[in-house]
């Protein structure tokens, strides 16, 4: 199959670089040309697993880059489009980017395509993503509209592209039915999965393709992530109620996750979720309620939680350290989760700012998401940047962790004992086993969790404030 996919971010680069690998002629459009020059020379804008492998495995054989959304339809039959809907003032997806791609596709058609929404956006957006085709001009009969959400997660996307629990295609005829089979059959029959050169992927089992209509389809992926955020600040709020009574989320976690009708996955508690994707679909998931007259009020709830998560964490920072000016904070993660270097809405973000404002010195090492964050957080002169985490820990009054970076999870906590100059590690990710952490002689600030009752060896920690202010 021949495909055009119009956006090279997260989503539109892996898709692009995926379907290539399942064998189709794959032609990936930006309209930031620095982008696509980087990518056309070989370099991969993003931190993510096994893309830089699979984009070189196809580069300028199937798989290539350009600025022209022109000739890229010209030369395809599917067009993909993966352009960002980012959330508006008022809470509603931006459609703005996916309607300036409507106006250009209409004056590109040549011959009959299939366009297919795989951007995020609210339930009959495919409906006015085809008035405003025909409106510019494209003759209603060229082209049919489909829409195929994609599930992918950063960290993991390569993989969850390739191996999905399901692909969704939502379709109004059988035309766009049948090219969108054809492109993801390699999955879903199964053959992909024999391949020697096959990316390793959790299973072989072929693929599940469940077709809807388009309507249905656009909302499966708004519903499934305000599931997911929900489940979330579920266990969150489970978690403050476990830290008041003394038990142990991670015992009510192995309880509750059992029971296959709720399943052990995204019950992690935390700072609360973040990125490009949860926040503003939950918002925008609930706009669209609201605009059919529904109050979807679980959603509000689904938000005020995750707020609540991160003021949560700065009582335990102000708690565990009593007053945080001319405090020096080692901080390790400033990306939204582990595994990316994307800070969009990065709860760790909003942390490190908070930290700054009220007067700590902040000194964070994140291993992929530095260079973003700084551009971030530039405004802030008393955050600087480390290049490991030792380094970050050397010298610093508490070291703080906000991002489940698995890499933090093999430090060595004697070894960070002695760097600190108080023995205090405040975990917002509850990613050290608890035990070592006080075996190592520090104080331990989780989640769901009471603290640590140990006492430090060396002193009490009035002494350790005494020390840490008098210098
Ligand atoms: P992104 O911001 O990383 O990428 C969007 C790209 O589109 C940018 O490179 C931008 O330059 C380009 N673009 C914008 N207008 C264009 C135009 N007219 N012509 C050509 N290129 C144009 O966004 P993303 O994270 O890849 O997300 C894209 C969509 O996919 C969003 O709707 C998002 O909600 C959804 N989604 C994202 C993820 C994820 O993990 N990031 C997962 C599933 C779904
Ligand atoms: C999420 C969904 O998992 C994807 O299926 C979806 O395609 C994507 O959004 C999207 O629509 O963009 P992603 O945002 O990449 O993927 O990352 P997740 O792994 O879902 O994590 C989101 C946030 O929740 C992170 O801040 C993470 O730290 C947090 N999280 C996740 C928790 O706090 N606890 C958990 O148990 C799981």
């Amino acid at each position: 199959m021949k495909i055009a996919v119009i956006g090279a971010g997260y989503v539109g680069l892996v898709s692009a670089a995926c379907f290539a690998e399942l064998g189709h002629e794959v032609i990936t459009v930006d309209n930031d040309l620095e982008k696509v020059n980087l990518l056309i020379s070989g370099h991969i804008p993003i931190h993510e697993n096994l893309l830089p492998e699979l984009v070189h495995r196809h580069l300028g054989t199937r798989l290539h880059f350009s600025g022209d959304i022109r000739s890229a339809v010209h030369a395809s039959d599917v067009v993909f489009i993966t352009v960002g809907t980012p959330p508006s003032s008022n809470g509603e997806a931006d459609l703005s980017y996916v309607e300036g791609v409507a106006c250009e596709l209409a004056r590109s058609l040549n011959g009959r395509k299939v366009i297919v929404e795989k951007s995020t956006v609210p339930v009959r957006t495919c409906e006015a993503l085809q008035h405003s085709m025909v409106l510019n001009g494209a003759d209603r009969n060229s082209f049919t509209i489909a829409s195929n959400p994609e599930f992918l997660r950063e960290g993991t996307a390569v993989s969850d592209f390739l191996y999905p629990d399901r692909i969704v295609i939502g379709v109004d005829c059988n035309h766009s039915a049948e090219i969108l089979e054809a492109i993801y059959a390699p999955l879903t029959d199964g053959s992909y999965y024999k391949r020697e050169d096959a990316i390793p992927g959790p299973s072989d089992a072929p693929s599940r393709l469940i077709v809807t209509s388009v309507k249905s389809a656009e909302l499966i992926k708004h519903a499934s992530n305000a599931f997911l955020a929900m489940k979330i600040s579920f266990i969150n709020s489970v978690a403050n109620v476990c830290e008041s009574v003394g038990a142990d989320i991670r015992q009510v976690c192995e309880g509750v996750g059992a029971d296959t009708r709720i399943g052990p996955k995204f019950l992690v508690p935390g700072i609360g979720y973040g990125g490009s994707c949860f926040p503003k679909d939950v918002l925008a998931f609930r706009s669209v309620a609201r605009a059919v007259g529904y109050d979807f009020e679980l959603l509000s709830a689904v938000m005020a939680v995750n707020d609540g998560q991160k003021e949560r964490f700065m009582e335990k920072v102000r708690k565990a350290l009593w007053t945080l000016r001319g405090k020096r904070l080692a901080v390790l993660g400033l990306a939204f989760k582990g595994g990316t270097d994307d800070v969009r809405d990065s709860p760790a973000l909003g942390i490190v700012r908070r930290l700054a404002e009220e007067g700590a010195r902040v000194v964070a090492y994140d291993p992929a998401a530095t260079e973003r964050a700084a551009a971030q957080l530039s405004d802030l002169p008393t955050v600087t940047f480390a290049k490991s985490a030792y380094e970050a820990c050397d010298g610093s009054d508490a070291l703080l962790i906000l991002t489940e970076w698995q890499e933090f999870r093999k430090l060595n906590l004697k070894l960070v004992r002695e760097m600190l100059r108080l023995p205090l590690i405040i975990d917002g990710r509850n990613l050290l086993p608890a035990e070592e952490v006080e075996a190592a002689g520090l104080v331990y600030y989780s989640v769901g969790r009471q603290a640590s009752l140990a006492q430090p060896a060396g002193g009490d920690n009035t002494k350790a404030f005494a020390a840490s202010t008098s210098s």
